[in-house]
This record gives structure tokens, C-alpha cells and sequence, in this order.
């Protein structure tokens, strides 16, 4: 029996992220070879951006996809979430050269607040979101706020790209393949704050520390290499990653779609309660799995270092600045 369509919205679709995501979605990527899908595409109200939205939905006609059963093209947010079960929420402006996601605060903010509004108004009961846009954790939390009667619960932010960075600088430094690193794990903000766990990561079935015994190396290099990737490829680039987001955010809405494997964990930024002294209400990185029925819940029972601990104090530090600064925006 053929399934019932899920309607994902994504915002920014003319975007450079939207552009590397799109076809991924509607090829099955997402949900699954037999799983049909119908594209909510949003973008602002400009000519350039919505013309470049119709060469977009154009070439996903092009592609054929069998899975895609429908593309809404659309600036209006009600008719951009109406129904729909995903809302990825990538739209928003891009750090440049010698920025900090954080400056981005300003400018980005308030686009959240509306689109929080207009979930909650238009979208289906189950709608989950992701929030890509910079910086994330704390747009989604705006977004969470703005979004009322929506579920806390629903509301993620991405940290898998730095989830993945990390496992693969781990693969590189100790010439092992990615699939031997397991474990790998960010805690707090998607920023050069983040901490990049190697503590509870395992190289065939080792501790890192047993395996990379340059644990200066772990301590310095690995961490701030993980915590400036994403400055280092606009440095590179002259614009941020959009190949590697796209990848990861099929990876982070799946990470909560289907059941996470026995014994493993994916970081996302969720809603805090509390765990690892990270405080309520917070939307920070932590190890998480998934029930594959929506729910999902926070691994229990890792122990943290002084080394951690530290680091962690300072990303939540962060992330509560973060929320001062834009508290007025949802008051
Ligand atoms: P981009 O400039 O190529 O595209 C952004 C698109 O969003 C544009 O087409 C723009 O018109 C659109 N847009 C802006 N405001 C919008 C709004 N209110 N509603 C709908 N669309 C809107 O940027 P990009 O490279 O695709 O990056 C998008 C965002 O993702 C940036 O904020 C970037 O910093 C962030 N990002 C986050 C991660 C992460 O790991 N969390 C990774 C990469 C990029
Ligand atoms: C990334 O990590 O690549 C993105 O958040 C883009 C950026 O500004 O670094």
C-alpha cells in the first residue's frame, strides 16, 4: 500500500544549502526508498530569490523523482507550513569572513519569531522542527517560545555536521576508517564554544586515549579544529558549507526518524532539563536516541571530567548570553 505523503517544509529552498538538500529529500534520502514526500518551498518576498526558487522547483520537476508527489513554492508562511510534519528551517543569513555565529543574532533572530508563530498556527499536530539558520540553538529556542502550544519536545537545532566533523578528523588522525570511530559527541552551542568529546568516543572498540596517545594533540588541536571548521571552510570558500550542512541535516532529521542503533548515540541541540548541569529550558547539544515513534530522550549516566565539565560551563555559559540578548523578541 502506497504511503501517505510527509510534507516537508524548508525555508531558504533557493539557498545554497537548500539547493545541495532538496534533491536528497525528494530522492528518498530522508525517509526512505518507499516514503513519498511533498516540498514546501519558502523563501523571502524578493523577485531574485523567488525567481531562483522557480529554477529550483523547476529542476527538481527535471530530476523525476517518483517519491516526490508534489512542490509548494511559496513567501507566504501560512500556506508554507500548512499541514506540514517537518519544518526545516534553513533560511537565514550566513556568517562571512572574520564573523561569529553569534553576530548573526541581530539580523536572524526575528525571522524565527513569525515562522515560530506560523507553525503553531498552520502546521500538522506532529510537525517537528530543525533549525539550521544561525545561530541555531538559539534561533530555535526563539522559534520554541514564539511557537506556543507546539510541544517543547519538537524543537531541534543542529550540531551533526560538528558530530561528523569530529569523527572524521579522529578517522584522519589516527588512519582508521570512519565506520571504526563510534561515539563522537558535541555538547552545547554550535559555535567555537562547543565541546568536542573524545572522552566517550571508541576507535575499534578502543578509547580514543588509548588508540591517539598525543592526548595534547586531543586536547588542543582536535577540539579547535572541530570548533573552527566552519570558519575555516568560508575562509576557504568565501562562503559557508552547504554540501556538508545539507548532509548533515538528512542526517539529524533521520538521527530522530528512525530508532538510533543499540548502544550508540547522535548529538542535537535539544531542550534541556537539566541533564549534565546544563540548565532547563536551554537548548543545547547532548548524546541522544531515539525511540523511532518520535520520541527521543537524553543518554543518562556519562561521566564527566574536569576537563568537561569545564568547557561545558563555558558553551551554557554562552548559550544563556545568547538568550539575554534576544529574550525582548519573545516577551
Ligand atoms: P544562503 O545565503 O545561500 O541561503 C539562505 C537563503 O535563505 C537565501 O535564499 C535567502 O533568500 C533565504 N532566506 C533568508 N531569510 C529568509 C526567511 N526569513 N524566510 C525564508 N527564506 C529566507 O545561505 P546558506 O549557505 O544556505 O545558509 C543558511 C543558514 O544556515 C545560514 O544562517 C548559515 O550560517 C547556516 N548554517 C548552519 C549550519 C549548522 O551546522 N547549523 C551549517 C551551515 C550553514
Ligand atoms: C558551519 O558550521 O559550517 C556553519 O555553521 C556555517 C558557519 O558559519 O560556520
Amino acid at each position: 500500500m502506497t504511503k501517505t505523503p510527509i510534507r516537508v517544509a524548508v525555508t531558504g529552498a533557493a539557498g545554497q544549502i537548500g539547493y545541495a538538500l532538496l534533491p536528497r529529500i525528494a530522492s528518498g534520502a530522508l525517509f526512505g526508498p518507499d516514503q513519498p514526500v511533498i516540498l514546501h518551498l519558502i523563501e523571502i518576498p524578493h523577485e531574485k530569490a523567488l525567481a531562483a526558487l522557480r529554477g529550483v522547483a523547476m529542476e527538481l520537476d527535471d530530476c523525476a523523482f517518483p517519491l516526490l508527489q508534489g512542490i509548494v513554492q511559496t513567501s507566504d508562511l501560512a500556506v508554507g507550513f500548512k499541514d506540514v510534519n517537518w519544518a526545516l528551517l534553513v533560511g537565514a543569513k550566513p556568517r562571512g569572513p572574520g564573523m561569529e555565529r553569534n553576530d548573526l543574532l541581530k539580523d536572524n533572530g526575528a525571522i524565527f519569531v513569525g515562522q515560530g508563530q506560523a507553525i503553531a498556527a498552520h502546521a500538522a499536530k506532529d510537525v517537528r522542527v530543525a533549525v539550521v539558520g544561525n545561530p541555531c540553538n538559539t534561533n530555535a529556542w526563539i522559534c520554541q517560545q514564539a511557537a506556543r502550544g507546539v510541544p517543547a519536545d519538537r524543537f531541534t537545532a543542529m550540531t551533526r555536521l560538528d558530530q561528523n566533523r569530529a569523527q572524521a578528523q579522529l578517522a584522519i588522525k589516527s588512519g582508521t576508517s570512519i565506520n571504526d570511530v563510534k561515539g563522537t559527541l558535541i555538547w552545547g552551542n554550535h559555535s567555537a564554544t562547543q565541546v568536542p568529546d573524545f572522552y566517550h568516543a571508541t576507535i575499534k572498540g578502543k578509547p580514543v586515549t588509548e588508540v591517539i596517545t598525543d592526548h595534547e594533540w586531543l586536547k588542543t588541536t582536535f577540539i579547535s579544529t572541530v570548533q573552527k571548521r566552519g570558519a575555516a571552510i568560508i575562509e576557504a570558500r568565501g562562503v559557508s558549507s552547504a554540501a556538508s550542512a545539507a548532509n548533515a541535516l538528512i542526517d539529524h532529521v533521520r538521527d530522530l526518524y528512525f530508532p538510533t542503533p543499540a548502544g550508540e548515540w547522535r548529538s542535537i541541540c535539544v531542550t534541556s532539563d537539566g541533564s549534565y548541569g546544563v540548565p532547563a529550558g536551554i537548548i543545547s547539544s547532548f548524546p541522544i536516541r531515539a525511540d523511532g515513534k518520535g520520541g527521543w530522550s537524553i543518554v543518562q549516566g556519562l561521566e564527566l571530567n574536569d576537563f568537561l565539565k569545564e568547557k561545558i560551563a563555558a558553551t551554557v555559559k554562552e548559550l544563556e548570553g545568547e538568550r539575554e540578548i534576544v529574550k525582548a523578541l519573545v516577551s
